[in-house]
Formats: C-alpha cells, structure tokens, sequence
C-alpha cells in the first residue's frame, strides 16, 4: 500500500485506531478524524509516522455535523494529493444517543435521528467527497464499518441495528453508481467487539458472556479482528468485490 492514503473517521479509539496502525504498517499513508481529542490525536500520529514512516494526519469533525467534512477535506487537499481509501468508522455515544439506545418503548426520534445522522448521512457526505478525490485517480475502495446488531436481536440496541441495516442499504447504493468510476463500496459487518463503545453498554458483562458463550471460537471480538476484512477490500485481491457486507462475528450470529 505504499504511496496510497487511507482516510477514516474516528481514528482515535477502538476499531478505528487498529485500522490506522494495521494500514500504516503496510505502509499506506494515514489519515483520520477526531471528535475531541486532540492529544490523543497526535500522539497516534506522531506514533505511527516514527513506527512506518508513512504520513499520517489528524483533522477534527463532529459526524452529527457531516457537512464539516467538506472543511475536512480542504485540509486533507493540502496535505495529501491522492486518496485511494475512505472508511466511515466513526459513532456517537452518551448524551447523542439518548432516546436512540435503549428498549423499544422508550426510543424518541431525535435520538433515533442522531445515529441516522452520525452513521447514513456522516456516510454519504463523506463517501461523496471520497468518490470526487479517487474518480481523478481512476478508483478507490470506500468501506461503511456495520454491526450484525443489525441482524441479531441486543437488548437496548434498535437505534443503531436499524440506522446499520439502512447504510448497509446505502452502500449497496453507492456501489451501483460508482462502479463506473472504478470504486467500490461495501461494508465490514463486525459482532460485539470489546472497545469503549461496547463498554458503555449498562449490561456489557452480561454481553461479553454471552458471545463468548455463543462463539465456537469462545472469545470476544477484538477491534484488530476487523482490520484484515479492511485490508482484503482495499487491496487488488478483492477488484470484483462491491456492494456486500462482509460479516465478521466470531461465529456468533447463527449461534
Ligand atoms: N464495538 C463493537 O461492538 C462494534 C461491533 C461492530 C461494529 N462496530 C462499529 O465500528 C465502528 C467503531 O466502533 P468502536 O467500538 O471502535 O467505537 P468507539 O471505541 O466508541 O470509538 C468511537 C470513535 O468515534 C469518534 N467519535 C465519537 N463521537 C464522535 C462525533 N460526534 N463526531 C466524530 N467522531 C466521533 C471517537 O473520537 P474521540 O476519541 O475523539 O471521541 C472515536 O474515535 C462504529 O461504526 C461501530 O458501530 C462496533
């Protein structure tokens, strides 16, 4: 991958900040999105610069205002002439997800409307955007991170399994009109995976025994575990492959 650039949202935290390290080691250059932390921001960049001596970068967006991404990629304009790969990562959490993330009967549509926002238009905006920078390089693979939320019942989790199933629905969208342009669009579909975002659940050690116990592989999902799917649809190995959702769940999904 040396001389491409990746560009990801959320880059700081959990499957995001596996992506970058597992792209800058194959030598891609990085960059990526952060909601608020800066230091933390720069410290994975100067890290994975000194580690792979590749360029990485680090710009701030909040997803519930995906039309920033628009600023987002002026930045990276100046810093990078080509973008070969573009992953919507990013996911809100805590006070944007109130009415969004709990039983059926307490959800309230502006919290169901902020994952809409943060997962299908913070997509779309910036899968737009990508599609602009790679038609002039002759293609590009853009990846929307899912969940198989989407397709297993978990408890508390409807907002998100039903704004997942709906950019799985886009990407499927965006690979028939890309195509043309020699991009392809698919998803990377992952079961529970122990990163913040998991822990923040109420009932997290009661869904960690869970998939360990319905896992043949007995064991929770790392963020590292969905790296390679990346890798796989970013590469030349997967040139026929757009418009499915690869599923990554330890087994879990038809236990
Ligand atoms: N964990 C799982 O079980 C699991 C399973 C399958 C798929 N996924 C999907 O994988 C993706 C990453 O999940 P994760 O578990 O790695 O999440 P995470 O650990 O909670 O990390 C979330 C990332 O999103 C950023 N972020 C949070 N709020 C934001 C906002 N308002 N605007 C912009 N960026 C924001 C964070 O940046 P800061 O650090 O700056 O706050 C952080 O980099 C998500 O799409 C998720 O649905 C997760």
């Amino acid at each position: 991958m040396q001389g491409k650039t990746l560009l990801i949202s959320g880059g700081t935290r959990g499957i995001g900040k596996a992506i970058v390290y597992a792209f800058a080691e194959q030598g891609a250059n990085v960059a990526f999105t952060y909601n608020s932390k800066d230091e933390v921001a720069n410290e994975i960049v100067a890290d994975v610069e000194s580690k792979y001596g590749i360029k990485a970068r680090a710009y701030k967006l909040n997803i519930l205002e995906p039309e920033e991404y628009k600023e987002v990629y002026k930045a990276f304009d100046e810093d990078f002439d080509r973008l070969d790969y573009f992953i919507s990562n990013a996911i809100i959490s805590g006070r944007a997800v109130v009415g969004g993330f709990g039983p059926f009967m307490r959800l309230k549509p502006k919290g169901l409307n902020n994952i809409y926002i943060a997962t299908v238009d913070a997509f779309v905006v910036g899968a737009q955007e990508a599609a602009k920078r790679m038609e002039k390089i002759g293609g590009g693979s853009i990846i929307s991170m899912s969940s198989t939320g989407n397709l297993v019942y978990t408890p508390n989790y409807a907002g998100h399994g039903t704004n997942k199933a709906a950019v799985e629905a886009m990407v499927r969208y965006a690979a028939a009109e890309l195509g043309e342009k020699g991009i392809r669009v698919n998803a990377v579909s992952g079961g529970p995976i122990d990163t913040d975002a998991l822990r923040a659940f109420p009932n997290y050690e009661e869904v960690k025994s869970e998939v360990v116990r319905r896992s043949p592989l007995s064991r929770m999902g790392e963020a590292q575990d969905l790296t390679g799917a990346c890798l796989f649809l970013c590469s030349n190995a997967s040139s026929w492959l757009t418009g499915q959702t690869i599923v990554i769940d330890g087994g879990t999904t038809f236990q």
